[in-house]
């Protein structure tokens, strides 16, 4: 890491420290728990190279970050049409657990939404994988992403299954549907191990800075997914990736962006750079607080807004 950068990141961090407001995801209890202090913000330029301040290496679960990822693993895998036959792609204007099913069809209105994203972690790799083998196809996709073998984090994983009942009914519902067509459980059981895969801030810069860098790790060099699908990602991103503050978003930070519960927040700058913030307190919406801050001042600062 250069100087410099890590001069204004530290100096922006330091002005959004003080804020405490908000408070960690309840829902899950071993994320109830986090540590509070937590804060710390990266950047992975195209060339490889990171920019950070703050507690960047920290381990936590990736949780709704995985969203985009395995969208675009399905997206590689199935190809668009089966995917989109069975995901939209428009905003719910909901919270991220709400149903959102479009009536009739019974498909989610987007991949980003929980009901979205369970119905893509069926969607990622060859259509007769077992369960586990699906888990690993995730598993290996993310860590391709992040330019390193990444794991799972079992406790979270236990904690979040003990308690997935809204999940678990969301599947029921999209398996009334035959949107899923296999056993609701078990893709709730392989979608919950995918929120609980452990990352760092700096990994998820190197992941976002993949989908920047069309679809190219910066590091390894590995073409993880085509261009055509960082296109379909990043789109819905923009329009979905921060649930029903995706219009807030869209217009103060205007950055493809996605969040997760455990106080991960990405966004990814076609051509520019991979951004990635760490704080767990969150909003009502289950955004970071101290992330959205964050963005909003490089983005301010930076004149990152993308129009
Ligand atoms: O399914 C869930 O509710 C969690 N595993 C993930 C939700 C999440 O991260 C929402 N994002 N802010």
């Amino acid at each position: 890491m250069r100087p410099i950068i890590p001069d204004y990141l530290a100096e922006v961090l330091g002005d959004v420290e003080p804020d405490t407001s908000g408070e960690p995801a309840g829902y899950i209890p071993e994320l109830a728990t986090a540590d509070t202090k937590y804060l710390g913000a990266a950047f992975a330029m195209l060339d490889g190279e990171v920019y950070g301040a703050g507690d960047i290496d920290i381990e936590f679960t990736i949780q709704s970050i995985s969203k985009p990822f395995v969208y675009a693993l399905a997206l590689s895998d199935r190809g668009f049409d089966s995917v989109v036959a069975k995901v939209g792609v428009e905003p719910s204007g909901e919270a991220f657990n709400e149903i959102s099913l479009e009536s009739g069809t019974g498909r989610p209105l987007n991949p980003m939404i929980n009901a979205g994203a369970i119905t893509v972690h069926s969607l990622a790799g060859a259509e007769d994988l077992d369960p586990a083998g699906r888990v690993e196809r995730v598993l290996r996709g993310l860590s391709a992403f992040a330019g390193r073998r990444l794991k799972m984090d079992e406790a979270v994983y236990a904690s979040e299954i003990e308690h997935a009942h809204r999940n678990l009914a969301i599947a029921h519902m999209l398996r009334s549907h035959d949107i899923l067509t296999g056993d609701a459980r078990t893709v709730v059981d392989g979608y919950t191990r995918q929120c609980s895969v452990l990352v760092t801030a700096r990994d998820l810069a190197m992941m976002a800075a993949t989908l920047a860098n069309r679809g190219m790790n910066p590091l390894s060099g590995e073409q993880v997914v085509p261009e055509a699908v960082v296109r379909q990602v990043l789109s819905v991103m923009f329009s979905c990736g921060m649930y029903d503050a995706a219009g807030d978003w869209g217009t103060q930070v205007g950055i493809p962006a996605k969040s997760g519960v455990a106080g991960g927040l990405i966004g990814a700058l076609p051509g520019q750079v991979g951004i990635a913030t760490f704080s767990p307190r969150l909003d009502v919406h289950g955004n970071s607080v101290r992330g959205v801050s964050l963005f909003e001042r490089f983005s301010s600062d930076m004149g990152l807004h993308v129009m």
